[in-house]
C-alpha cells in the first residue's frame, strides 16, 4: 500500500523560507531581578500624560476606534508641519514596512537592503513574494555605492534604516539624497527613521523633505522608541499620495486601537518628556560607549539608543559566553547571530542603575578566566 499524502492547505513556499522574527527576551529562568536591555525600549517609559490618556479611554473599549486615526495624524502633522492626508498610521511601523512590500512588490521583484539592516526587511520582502537582495556595508554602515550597485530594473523597493538597527550607524542626508537620485524612478525608497529623535548630528535628516518632494520616497517613524509606547504599537509613515493611497487600501480598517490613538496624541503634546528622553540618551550613550570600550570590548559608534558590542574570541570571552554570564546576573542583551554578527551583542541604553550595573557586570566578565 502506498502512503497517501494528506491533502491540506499549503502556505506559499516563500513563506516557509522565512525565519520568523525573534523578539528580545524578557525573562531568565531562575533570575528574579531582570534588566531588559534587549529591545531598545525607553528607560524613561511612557509620558505620564500618555498613560493618563490611555486610562481615560478605558470607558470606550466596546466601541470601534476611528479607523483613520485622524486625531493622531493631525497631532503628528502639527508637530512636524506635515499635511495629515499624507500621513498613515500603523500598528507599529512594522505593519507599515510589511504593507509597503505587499503594495509595491510583484512576485519575483527584488527588494534591497543593506547587510546588517533591520531583520524585518527580508521578512517583509519574502512575505510579499519578492526576492531579498543584500548590499555590503562598510564599517557596519550602509554604503550607498553598494546599494546602487545592486539596484536594477527588477528592484522595486529599498529599505534603509537610518540610523540602522542593530549597528547604530547612520548615513548623512547628502548620502540619502544620492541614493534616491541613483535609484530607478519606479523603485520605492523606504527610509525607516525609527530612531530619528535620538540623532543630534547636523548632517542627519530623517527624510521628511525627501518624502515631501519625491514620488518614490516614504519615511516611517515609530512611537515605540523615544515615546516609550512600544506596547501600544503605534507607527506612522509620511509619503506621496500614491503610496498613501495604496497603503490605505490594504491596511486593516481599524489597525490602530483607540487607547493607542489617545496615548499617541498625548505623548506628542508632552514635549518635556521627549526632551528628557533625548537628554538621558545624550548623557548615557557616550558614557556606556567609553566605559565599555575601556574594558577592551569593541563598540560601534552609535547615534541610536543602543550600542553594538563586539567580542574577540580570545580566552573564552565570546559574545555567547558574555550573553550567558550577563543573563545569570539578570542583564538581558540581544544576541546578534540572526544578523550575521555572532561575535556581537546589542545593548539598549538603560536607566542609571542598569547602566552602572551592566558596565560592572561586563568588567567582571572581562576579568573572569572564562565566560
Ligand atoms: C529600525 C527599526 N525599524 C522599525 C522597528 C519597528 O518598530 P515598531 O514596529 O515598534 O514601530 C524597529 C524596532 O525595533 C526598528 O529597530
Amino acid at each position: 500500500m502506498t502512503a497517501m499524502t494528506p491533502i491540506r492547505p499549503q502556505p506559499r513556499p516563500e513563506i516557509l523560507a522565512i525565519d520568523a522574527y525573534v523578539p528580545g527576551k524578557s525573562r531568565v529562568a531562575g533570575v528574579a531581578k531582570i534588566r531588559k536591555l534587549s529591545s531598545n525600549e525607553s528607560p524613561l517609559g511612557a509620558s505620564p500624560k500618555a498613560i493618563e490618556a490611555f486610562r481615560a479611554s478605558a470607558g470606550d473599549l466596546a466601541l470601534y476606534p476611528d479607523g483613520s486615526a485622524a486625531a493622531l495624524r493631525e497631532a503628528i502633522g502639527r508637530r512636524y508641519g506635515l499635511e495629515p492626508s499624507r500621513i498613515i498610521c500603523g500598528n507599529g511601523s512594522d505593519e507599515l514596512l510589511a504593507l509597503l512590500a505587499h503594495a509595491f512588490l510583484r512576485p519575483g521583484d527584488e527588494g534591497l537592503h543593506s547587510e546588517y539592516g533591520f531583520l524585518e526587511y527580508p521578512i517583509c520582502i519574502r512575505a510579499a513574494g519578492g526576492v531579498p537582495v543584500v548590499a555590503k556595508e562598510s564599517d557596519k554602515t550602509a554604503s550607498v555605492d553598494a546599494l546602487l550597485a545592486k539596484a536594477n530594473a527588477r528592484t522595486k523597493i529599498v529599505y534603509l534604516a537610518n540610523p540602522n538597527n542593530p549597528t547604530g550607524t547612520y548615513i548623512p542626508y547628502s548620502e540619502v539624497k544620492r541614493l534616491q537620485a541613483g535609484l530607478p524612478a519606479d523603485c520605492l525608497l523606504v527610509i525607516d527613521a525609527a530612531y530619528a529623535e535620538y540623532v543630534t548630528c547636523n548632517d542627519y535628516s530623517a527624510g521628511v523633505e525627501l518624502a515631501a518632494i519625491c514620488e518614490n520616497v516614504v519615511m516611517t517613524r515609530t512611537f515605540s522608541k523615544i515615546h516609550g509606547l512600544a506596547n501600544l504599537r503605534i507607527g506612522w509613515a509620511y509619503g506621496p499620495p500614491l503610496v498613501l493611497d495604496a497603503l490605505n487600501r490594504i491596511r486593516g480598517p481599524f489597525n490602530l486601537n483607540g487607547p493607542a490613538i489617545a496615548a499617541g496624541v498625548a505623548s506628542l503634546a508632552d514635549t518635556g518628556h521627549i526632551e528628557a528622553a533625548i537628554e538621558h540618551n545624550l548623557r548615557w550613550l557616550p558614557w556606556l560607549a567609553e566605559s565599555i570600550s575601556a574594558l577592551g570590548i569593541e563598540i560601534t559608534p552609535s547615534v541610536g539608543n543602543f550600542l553594538l558590542l563586539s567580542f574577540e574570541n580570545g580566552a573564552g570571552r565570546t559574545a555567547a559566553n558574555a550573553d550567558a554570564f550577563l543573563s545569570r546576573r539578570g542583564f538581558i542583551l540581544r544576541a546578534m547571530g540572526a544578523y550575521g554578527l555572532p561575535d556581537s551583542l546589542r545593548l539598549t541604553v538603560g536607566d542609571e542603575e542598569a547602566n552602572h550595573g551592566i558596565v560592572a557586570a561586563l568588567a567582571e566578565f572581562m576579568r573572569s578566566d572564562r565566560g
